[in-house]
């Protein structure tokens, strides 16, 4: 029995075979996630290296679910362009990375895609407020971002709870992520906080059925 609002699930294929992403891609389908969330890595924003539009153009081709990219870039600026070109459904950057944000999500809103943005752990909340109004998504870092498979912070859950009583008090439409450190246990408690989105990398692609899986980061109780 799921006594909480339908939460959606969104793997990311960040913890997927590179080496066969449309394996990963089959594999989100198959478990009924609903969004697929790609994680875009520069080596300068986060220590790590993923991949560019050039994934996301050719994973278009072979799916219809959303895709939804997260730009863990210096000067997304610079790229966002090329993401709405290539077929990304939701752009998200980080407001860390920079300067003229209100731009940015004009740009990408203009560009026919859902805008989102990203905060780290040690970004407050309060930095959206001016935001607020015109975003699609709010991505909160339950990790430090760059890499799969960290353990949760539980001092990010506290910005989801400001967050969905931000939206509640002025009629705000942004859906809430959490990302990073995401299993059944932590998806409780960002559920509970007012989380609209999981995002779920390396308990997704480890899990033994994980259809089952999804169902659970839900807040189904599976027999
Ligand atoms: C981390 C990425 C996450 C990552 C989550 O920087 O933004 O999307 O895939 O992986 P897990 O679920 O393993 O923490
Ligand atoms: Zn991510």
């Amino acid at each position: 029995m799921n006594t909480l609002r339908e939460v959606l699930v969104a793997p990311s294929l960040l913890s997927a075979d590179f080496s066969n992403m449309i394996g990963g891609v089959r594999t989100i389908e198959k478990a009924r996630g609903d969004w697929i969330h790609l994680d875009v890595m520069d080596g300068m924003f986060v220590p790590n290296i993923t991949f560019g539009p050039k994934m996301v153009s050719d994973l278009r081709e072979h799916t219809d679910l959303p895709l939804d990219v997260h730009l863990m870039i210096q000067k997304p600026e610079m790229h966002v362009d090329q993401f709405a070109e290539a077929g990304s459904d939701h752009i998200t950057f980080h407001l860390e990375a920079v300067v003229h944000a209100h731009r940015l999500v004009e740009r990408i809103k203009s560009l026919g895609k859902k805008a989102g943005i990203s905060i780290v752990p040690s970004t407050p909340a309060a930095l959206l407020s001016e935001l607020a109004a015109i975003l699609d998504l709010i991505l909160i870092m339950t990790v430090n971002p760059g890499y799969g498979g960290q353990k949760f912070i539980p001092a990010c859950v506290d910005k989801i709870r400001t967050l969905d009583t931000l939206r509640k008090n002025n009629g705000y439409s942004y859906k809430i992520a959490a990302d990073g450190g995401i299993c059944v246990k932590t998806a409780d408690i960002v559920r509970k906080a007012g989380v609209d989105v999981l995002v779920t990398g390396s308990t997704f692609f480890s899990a033994s059925e994980p259809a089952v899986l999804v169902s659970e980061l839900k807040g189904n109780k599976v027999i």
